[in-house]
């Protein structure tokens, strides 16, 4: 709490000459790794209209519910009541009760309050200057990484998708002044009002006022408080910078404490955060806010008195944006550090150990994980044989001919999927693959003839894929001094699925330097379990001392990724694995075609996030059998929203 702030002065960086702004950009890139926010101070925006933000919406939170109401968010825009305030049924929310606001930086689309009268005023001119300054840091950013600047700057006309929130949590009962309002214990302290995520907007840009105020930010393992000074606004870096600037830029794990009592008797908290949501985010926010609408329905049915009984709303509509950038870099790659790798750690123990044994492997485990972001296991349960006879059904399976295997194209998200230059389709940068995705339950799966044995393997190999996940989950709980059956618990029905790949061996010239199999990202499983050659496979994981490392599996073993819904579970304690996939070197063996095994281990609290993905590739599959009609398809729109999950 003493330690300054990592401060950075915007009108010294446009005031400064080219060296001079390499240098202050280098230095804010420097300072937002280290500290994971930055306090922006001299940002251009008028003092009084900062200092009023978030105020301005006290009045409007504090109106009476039928009041506030005439504002809900039926197109996603506007007020968001609790679930509480409306009597809606709320299941597994981990955040306290709060409302919101959200503001659209285009006027034209939000429903405005009319109390106070300055609100639309002052807010569209807040978050027009708002959107200016996220652009300067954006550019400022990728300047300190050293990504072209050209690739993360928008023409002043693009369409956007920023969008302003206000947060309220605890507001005043509409009869009392909240001067009077006695001060009541907490109702909920040890929980959060926002729980640990990152934001997927490429910038947020904060204004905090008291002090301590319960932001957190995750640096190096631990949280800390995230503060800057009255006339400074914070800034966390999202998703969408992250995957401009290929994970040069970390996207910052952030959340909000519950209220405590050294943070005084005014329970009320606002907050205010301007999310810069540039165009590729375009799709991905519709999304998002056709979530906000059909909670409002939500809302509407339980006014009317119907019951509400299907929690829809509390699914997380996340998003992100699969810029062209991510699977395209023309800067060189990070060089590979040499071969110090963990090998396998033996689950044997797991399975029938006294309870030291089991603990011993877990806190390896974990250790292991956090140390070099990927951890091999062997003895871990699954049938060798059964392994690698899905393997072989699957390099048969992506022989047959085309046609064949577009019986199973993913109408309903599931099974074939080509990548567009598979078929001849235009403008895609992804690298030649072919993708089976079979999920978890076996039913909702379209499954070929050929070969014969294909679906009852398939099958027993992803229920032996999800034995070991719950095996790994224990592992996990165990590290953490927690109850063993402390994840397995909250599982429910999953929605785990498998991914079985095959890249082709490029044709000369196809592959661009510096171009990816699959560009870095982490998944957003629990816990993925990939089975791959033993020799350089491309595969890498990005170390926790910020290297590529490459991931050669012992025989006989499986890679394990923590995935960000461990993050969450764990509150930022197991971090994900970024990785990503090259392209063939020289010294890769066989032909330079590769073919993989991906299971992701997906809780049933991920449910939304997996149908939302599944959604995206009935969008693609649904291209392809356009073209394979003829028909031009002229966009990769299906490219925009996909999740990488
Ligand atoms: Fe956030
Ligand atoms: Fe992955």
């Amino acid at each position: 709490v003493t330690e300054p702030s990592p401060t950075v002065s915007i009108a010294a960086f446009l005031e400064a000459g080219p060296e001079e702004q390499q240098a202050i950009a280098e230095r804010a890139a420097a300072l937002y790794e280290e500290h994971r926010y930055l306090a922006i101070v001299d940002h251009g925006i008028d003092d009084a209209q900062v200092r009023r933000m978030p105020d301005i919406a006290v009045p409007f939170f504090t109106a009476p519910l039928e009041h506030k109401l005439e504002h809900l968010a039926r197109t996603g825009l506007g007020y968001l009541p609790s679930p509480d305030s409306l009597g809606l049924p709320v299941a597994n929310n981990p955040n306290s009760p709060h409302e919101q606001f959200i503001v659209h930086l285009d006027p034209s689309k939000n429903p405005w309050p009319t109390q106070p009268p300055e609100f639309r005023e002052q807010v569209a001119s807040y978050n027009r200057a708002a959107e200016r300054l996220c652009r300067l840091l954006v550019r400022m950013m990728a300047l300190g990484v050293g990504i072209p600047v050209e690739r993360v700057t928008e023409a002043d006309d693009a369409p956007n998708a920023s969008f302003l929130k206000f947060i309220c949590w605890n507001p005043p009962a509409p009869s009392e002044s909240p001067s009077e309002t006695p001060s009541e214990p907490p109702s909920r302290v040890g929980e959060y009002r926002l729980a640990p995520h990152f934001d997927n907007a490429a910038v947020s840009l904060l204004k905090n006022v008291a002090r301590p105020n319960g932001l957190q930010v995750l640096r190096a393992g631990e949280w800390v408080e995230a503060w800057a000074g009255p006339e400074a606004l914070v800034v966390l870096f999202g998703e969408q910078l992250a995957n401009w600037t290929e994970g040069r830029v970390t996207a910052c794990w952030h959340r909000i404490v519950e209220h405590q009592p050294e943070y005084g008797d005014d329970r009320l908290r606002l907050s205010s955060c301007y999310f810069y949501n540039p165009e590729p985010m375009l799709e991905g926010v519709e999304l998002y806010l056709a979530g906000r609408a059909k909670y409002c329905e939500a809302c509407d049915a339980a006014l009317r008195g119907e019951s509400v009984v299907k929690q829809t709303w509390t699914r997380r509509f996340r998003w992100s944006s699969t810029s062209s950038a991510l699977n395209h870099n023309p800067a060189p790659s990070t060089p590979r550090s040499p071969m110090s790798r963990h090998p396998a750690i033996s689950l044997a123990p797991l399975f029938d150990g006294t309870p030291e044994q089991k603990k011993r492997v877990a806190d390896e485990l974990l250790r292991v994980s956090e140390a070099q972001r990927y951890v091999c296991v062997r003895d871990h349960g699954m049938s060798e044989g059964l392994a690698v006879e899905t393997e072989e059904l699957a390099r048969r399976y992506f022989l047959t001919p085309l046609e064949a295997k577009l019986e199973q194209l993913a109408m309903r998200g599931l099974g074939y999927l080509p990548s567009p230059a598979i078929l001849g389709m235009p403008a895609s940068k992804v690298s030649r693959n072919e993708v089976f995705l079979a999920h978890h339950d076996p039913q909702r799966n379209p499954w070929p003839r050929e070969p014969a044995e294909f679906e009852a393997t398939v099958s027993a190999y992803n229920a032996a894929a999800e034995a070991l996940s719950c095996v790994l989950l224990r592992a996990f709980a165990l590290a953490l001094d927690l109850p063993e059956q402390h994840f397995v618990d909250q599982v429910g029905t999953s929605a785990s699925f498998l991914k079985l790949f095959r890249f082709p061996r490029p044709e000369p010239g196809e592959v661009a330097e510096g171009s990816y199999r699959l560009a870095a990202h982490h998944d957003y499983s629990a816990v993925s379990i990939i089975r791959c050659r033993e020799e350089p496979n491309g595969l890498q994981a990005l170390t926790a001392a910020n290297e590529w490392v490459d991931v050669y599996p012992d025989p006989d073993s499986v890679v394990v990724f923590a995935g960000e819904q461990m993050t969450r579970w764990t509150d930022g304690r197991v971090t994900p694995s970024w990785h990503r996939v090259e392209n063939p070197r020289p010294d890769h063996p066989g032909d330079g075609s590769r073919t993989s095994t991906c299971y992701f281990f997906n809780p049933e609290c991920m449910s939304g996030d997996v149908e939302g993905y599944l959604d995206g590739r009935v969008e693609f599959a649904r291209a392809c059998a356009d073209h394979l009609q003829g028909h031009t398809v002229e966009r990769n729109e299906w490219e925009s929203p996909a999740r990488r999950i």
